[in-house]
Formats: structure tokens, sequence, C-alpha cells
């Protein structure tokens, strides 16, 4: 028995050897063992590709070459074998990996007057028991709050196949559960990618990517193990404490500065923060030396959880050379390398104010006057408007019809309000259209009931150059489904696609809803208009609060309108009358003659009150169109 397994394994050696012999004796040029290991498991496809044919090796289009492949651990060539082994030029196929395939593999490039070799090393490994993933992991990152991709390191095979003219599809797992494409949260993009919606701390995990396709009449898979932890945003440099400054000093003076960086997330965090001047590190650490960095110091915070880094730099004694120079305080991470420096200019003990120190008051004053702008905008831009209507193109010509589309809660739907809807159709009109001249288009108004389908919505919007959302903090808010909603809902979802795909924009994030915008010409205003304004960023939408909205009547509003709110603000009516009565009171009395003292409607209101400033200042520019008709009394319509 041991007699015959050892005789064997003589005249294995022997077969070998002799192999060996013939391959060595073309005196072939050696590339040795590639870098890159090619890990698998048993039953994944596996992928071995020579890089010998490279210009770098030698002249492949022009000079003609074979390629044979084969096996070190057996000596033996490797031929095509139904099911198991695909060979085509420099690349070998295992169709069905098994532990035995593990080893290494020669590649011989023969050409009429060279001989080049190379070999590859194929790893195979078992799965660890109960697992989905692969034992050989990618480490890929996700970042928590953003939208994120995952990215599937697989394009090697996907360009390889490509080049074969063999299609092959992707499939994602998070764990062991697929992650199906085009749900709320992932899509499936490029030929790679698994893009996430937005991240948040549950999608951390093991995400397992898995391509198929079909090869020499074999369908089989190879997958790759992505591990992806979820951290938080990247860190950023404490803005208040440490700008890019100028410090007017004095020579013999001592001098210190504090560098300190914030890293938001949960974990601790690698980071370093050094010091250097110009291009040279400032490595002393000891008081005792001229130039010195303090030890770092490291503290947690709670709200943003995170940790802050300082470091300092301190000067005993300033001299001459140490002035304007660039001190740089960087953070060194793994996700990048923040810096901010700040310059020292020499002081002169005898003048008050130095050059540089006027500097830094210039750039006081430059902050000042960014606020100053901030605050006055709307009164600085209308002004703008009136006094150089020449700087302002002519918006008669763009094809529009209407400067503002309104949409509101209609009669019948969740979230309609008598008072709003008299707002939109007498208060608006009678203000934007009979004082400022505008036009515009109210559904309420401008068509009837039943007249409004997608269509017209579609048309209209695109014809007003704003659309301008009327809401309350009843308006999205969410009831049940109805069997009447329910089948509202289905018409249109037959009748576009797209609008069916947008719609959840513009529906409440609870899980019954159906707001008064989610259903009918609402729903399909809102749709229309979230789509250009957010997608094709072709329209712009005003929103327009009408009272006070709580914090968690703002979560239950569809996630497009809370971006929205968030990156542009809202004009809020509320906040005229926050001081004295409630808005709704003061609209609903309106037929009393209650309104003539109302500033909201005076004869002025075009330009004086807040809120219509703020909404002139949101509406189009109307150019030299018009005289400007301030003057009309609208009261006595
Ligand atoms: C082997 O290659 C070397 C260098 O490429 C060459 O000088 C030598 O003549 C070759 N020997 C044979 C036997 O081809
Ligand atoms: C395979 O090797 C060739 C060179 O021989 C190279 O051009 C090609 O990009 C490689 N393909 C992959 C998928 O690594
Ligand atoms: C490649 O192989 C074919 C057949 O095996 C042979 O006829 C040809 O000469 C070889 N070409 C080179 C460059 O070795
Ligand atoms: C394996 O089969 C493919 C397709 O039939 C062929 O192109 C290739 O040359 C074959 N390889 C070998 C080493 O016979
Ligand atoms: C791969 O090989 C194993 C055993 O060698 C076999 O059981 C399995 O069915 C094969 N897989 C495919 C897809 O042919
Ligand atoms: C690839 O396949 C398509 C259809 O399957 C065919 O029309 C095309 O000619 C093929 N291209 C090559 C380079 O074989
Ligand atoms: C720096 O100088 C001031 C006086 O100019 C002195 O009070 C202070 O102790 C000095 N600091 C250090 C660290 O030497
Ligand atoms: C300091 O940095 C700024 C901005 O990077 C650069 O413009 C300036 O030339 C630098 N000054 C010196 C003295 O290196």
């Amino acid at each position: 028995m041991g007699l015959r397994s050892a005789l064997r394994s003589l005249l294995l050696f022997i077969w070998i050897s002799e192999q060996w012999a013939k391959i060595t004796a073309d005196n072939c040029t050696n590339y040795r063992l590639q870098f890159e290991r090619v890990f698998s498991v048993p039953g994944d496809v596996a992928m071995l590709n020579s890089t010998l044919v490279s210009p770098d090796v030698f002249d492949y289009k022009t000079v003609p070459y074979n390629i044979t492949w084969w096996n070190l651990k057996t000596g033996q060539e490797m031929i095509n074998q139904t099911d198991k082994v695909f060979v085509l030029r420099e690349t070998m196929w295992f169709l069905n990996v098994t532990l035995e395939d593990d080893g290494e593999y020669v590649t011989i490039l023969r050409t009429p007057c060279h001989c080049y070799m190379q070999s590859t090393k194929l790893l195979v490994e078992m799965p660890a028991s109960g697992e989905c993933g692969r034992p050989q992991k990618a480490y890929q990152e996700l970042t928590k709050g953003v939208a994120d991709t995952l990215n599937c390191p697989l394009m090697g095979y996907i360009k390889k196949l490509h080049s074969y003219n063999i299609s092959s599809s992707i499939s994602w797992y998070k764990g062991c559960d697929l992650v199906a494409d085009g749900t709320d949260k992932y899509t499936y993009r490029g030929q790679t990618l698994l893009s996430f919606d937005m991240v948040d701390s549950h999608d951390d995990g093991y995400y397992t990517c898995t391509l198929t396709f079909s090869l020499g009449g074999f369908r089989g898979s190879v997958s790759e193990t992505i591990v992806a932890p979820v951290i938080g945003l990247n860190f950023f440099m404490n803005p208040s404490k440490f700008l890019v400054t100028m410090e007017c000093r004095i020579v013999g003076s001592n001098f210190t500065k504090k560098c300190l960086v914030f890293v938001p997330g949960p974990g601790m965090s690698f980071v370093d923060v050094t010091w250097s001047a110009g291009k040279d590190y400032i490595l002393n650490t000891q008081p005792s030396e001229r130039i010195y960095t303090s030890g770092q110091r490291i503290w947690t915070q709670d709200d943003p959880k995170g940790f802050w880094f300082e470091t300092h730099l301190s000067f005993t004694e300033l001299r001459d050379e140490d002035f304007n120079i660039n001190y740089t305080c960087r953070a060194h991470s793994f996700r990048g390398y923040p810096e901010a420096f700040f310059t020292l200019v020499p002081a002169d003990p005898n003048i008050i104010l130095p050059i540089g120190c006027v500097l830094g008051g210039v750039m006081v004053l430059f902050i000042a006057t960014v606020t100053v702008y901030y605050i006055f905008r709307v009164d600085l831009v209308l002004w703008f408007r009136r006094a150089f209507p020449i700087l302002y193109a002519n918006k008669d010509l763009d094809g529009k019809v209407f400067d503002a589309y309104v949409a509101y809660p209609q009669q019948y739907a969740f979230g309609f309000r008598e008072e709003v809807e008299k707002f939109a159709l007498q208060t608006l009109p009678q203000v934007l259209e009979k004082a400022c001249g505008y036009k515009l288009f109210i559904a309420g108004r401008d068509c009837l009931p039943g007249q409004c389908m997608v269509d017209s919505v579609e048309e209209n919007i695109q014809a007003s150059r704003r659309f301008l959302l009327l809401y309350t903090a009843s308006t999205f808010i969410s009831h049940r489904h109805t069997s009447s909603t329910s089948n509202n809902n289905n018409i249109f979802k037959s009748d576009d696609e797209s609008v069916d795909a947008e719609s959840k924009m513009c529906e409440s994030s609870t899980d019954f809803d159906s707001g008064g915008y989610t259903d009918t010409r609402q729903h399909l205003e809102c749709v229309a208009a979230m789509h250009r304004a957010l997608l094709e960023r072709s329209l712009k939408v005003v929103l327009v609060e009408l009272e006070e909205i709580s914090s968690d009547q703002l979560s239950l509003f569809p996630e497009s309108v809370q971006h929205l709110r968030k990156k542009q603000g809202a004009v809020c009516l509320w906040k005229e009358f926050k001081t004295r009565q409630k808005w709704r009171t003061l609209l609903m009395t309106r037929k009393d003659e209650g309104l003539r003292k109302d500033s909201l409607l005076s004869a002025s209101s075009c330009s004086s009150s807040r809120f219509w400033k703020e909404i002139r200042y949101h509406m189009p520019v109307r150019g030299k169109r018009v005289a400007y008709p301030e003057k009309t009394t609208l009261l006595n319509v």
C-alpha cells in the first residue's frame, strides 16, 4: 500500500520534471508569479487572466503567438473540459471550482522567436458554515445620512465577458437576503453599482454581489462580498475657532495657536493632527524648544456624536524667519487630509495698526457685509429690480403664459379648508394680479373640476414660471385610505408610469398615507412640480406656509416638501400675524369690513408687508413689461 503510493508519487515527480524540463529548455523569459491572487470558493466560476499579452512584454499586435496553460501541480496542459475548464487565449476559466483546483497555473506564450512564462495562483477556500458571503471580503464604507453606493468588484469579469460578446446579470444580497432593484431604498445602477437612497445605521453589514452568465454552454456565477460599515460624515475643522487668518505679532513675543478638528461619528477614529511650517513638519514636542507642538488632546461630544482632536503650535520667542510662512494644521486620516493654515505678519511695535491687522479688519467687514445682505436681501433685490429694470431680461419671450401656478388643497380633498381656498381665490389674485400685475393660474378658478386632468395640469405647470404651493399643517397629514381614494390612485397609476414612479415624492412618510396632496389633482400637481423642481431643476417651487408648522407635523410631510423647505425655506404668512390675531380669523372676517384695516390687503400691500415682499422676491422679474401699478386701489373692486 505505502510502496505503491510512493511509487506513484515518484513517477508523477519524474513526469512533472520532464514536462518542466521541456518548458525550461525553451529559455522562456519568466515573469514569475502574478501578484494578484484569484480567490474562489467551490461551485463558483473563477477566471485566471495572464497579463503576458501586453505591449510591455512584446508587440502582440503584429507578432503572432500561441498561449498554453499548464497546471504546475500535475504538469499537465489545461485543455477544454466540458462543464469544468474553458481555455481561451490568455484567459482560463474554471466553470465549477473544486477544492482540488487550488494551486498555481503557468502560462507559456510563444512567438516565432521567443518564449514568455508567468504563473497565476488560484486560492480555493471553503466559506464559513452558515455564512452567505465569501471568505475574502472587499471593504467599502457607506456614509450615514446621504445617498451612497457600493461598487461590485467584478468589473474585470464583466469586461472580459463583454469582449466575448456574452452578457451577464448582477444581483445583490445583504447577508443572505436578496436586495431587490428599485425598492424605495436600493437601485441597481450602471453595471456594478448598488445605490442607496439614504444611508442609515441599519445598512451596516455584508453585501454580496453575484454575477450570472453562460460560458461555453455552462451557466455559472461568481460572487464577491463587501464589508460595508456605516460611518459618520467627513470631519471638518471648527470654523469659528480656526480660520485662514493672519496674526499680527511682535518679534520676540511668544505665540500659541490652537487647531481643533471635529470628527463626527460614533466610533473612535484614527486621526493625527499635525502642524507644519511651509513644507516641513514640526516634530518637536518639548516646551524647551523654541517652536513645538503640544501632544494631541482628545475628547468626545454627544450631540452630534463625535470626537474632538486638539493640538497647539507654540513659539516661545518669535524671530524674523517665522514670519510670512504658512503654518498648516492638517488632520491625517483614512478619509482624507483636510487642512487649514495661518500666516504670521510682523507687527511694528511702534505702529498701532499694522497692515496685516488692517487686512484682518477687512475680513471682518466683509463678513458683516455678507450678513447684512442676507438679512436685507429681499428689500435689496426688490429695490434693484425696480431701480434697474433694464438689467433684467424680459421674461415675456420665454414662451411661458403664467407667472405662477397656484396649488392648494381642493374642495372634497383631505386637508381642504375654506379659508385656504379664500386666500387662494381672492386674496392672492387681488394682490399679485391686480396690484402687482402678475398673471396667475389658479386651478380652482381657471379650470373647472374634472377638467384638470393629467395633461392639462402638466401643460399649465409647464406654462408657468413659478409654482406656489399653499399649505397648512393639515394639508399633507394622512388619513386612512378609503375605497374611493385608492380607486383614484389606480387611475393615475395606469395613466402614466412616470407619474407613478415619482409619486412617492409627494406622499407623506406614514404608511396609511393619502393626504390632501396625494389624491386626485393636487397629487398630480405636486408630483409634476416636485419632479421639475428637484429632478429637472426646471421649475422654481415657492412654498407658502399659511400657518405655523410644528416639527412633529413637519415630519409627516412628503419628503420632497420637507427637503425643499429645508433647502430654500418657506414664505410664512403666519409670521405676519404672530403678534396679532390668527390669520385664519382675519381671513374669515374678510366679508365683514374688518379687512380694511388689515395690512395684508391694504392698497399698498404689493410692496409694504414682509410677506408680500418675500413672495414678490420669489416671483419672476417682470422687466420693463408693464408700468408699475403700485397705486392701484383694489378694495373698491
Ligand atoms: C536564452 O535567452 C538569452 C537571452 O534572452 C539568449 O542570450 C540565449 O542565447 C538564449 N538561449 C537559447 C538556448 O535560446
Ligand atoms: C487580462 O490580461 C490582459 C493582458 O494579457 C489585459 O489586457 C486585460 O485587461 C486583463 N483582463 C482582466 C479582466 O484583468
Ligand atoms: C501556434 O500553434 C500552431 C498549431 O499548433 C502552429 O502551427 C504555429 O506555428 C504556432 N505559432 C507559434 C507562433 O508558435
Ligand atoms: C476551448 O473552446 C473554445 C470554444 O469552443 C475555443 O475557442 C478554444 O480554442 C478552446 N481551447 C482550447 C485550449 O482548446
Ligand atoms: C459542480 O460540481 C459539483 C461536484 O463536482 C456538482 O455537484 C455540481 O452540480 C456542479 N455544479 C454545476 C452547476 O454543475
Ligand atoms: C454580438 O452578438 C450580437 C447579437 O447577439 C451580434 O449581433 C453581434 O454581431 C455580435 N458581435 C460580435 C463581435 O460577435
Ligand atoms: C507669553 O508672554 C506673556 C507676556 O507677554 C506671559 O505672561 C506668558 O506667561 C508667556 N507665555 C509663555 C508660555 O511663556
Ligand atoms: C500660503 O498658502 C496660500 C494658499 O494655499 C498660498 O496662496 C500662498 O502662496 C502660501 N504662502 C506661502 C508663503 O507659502
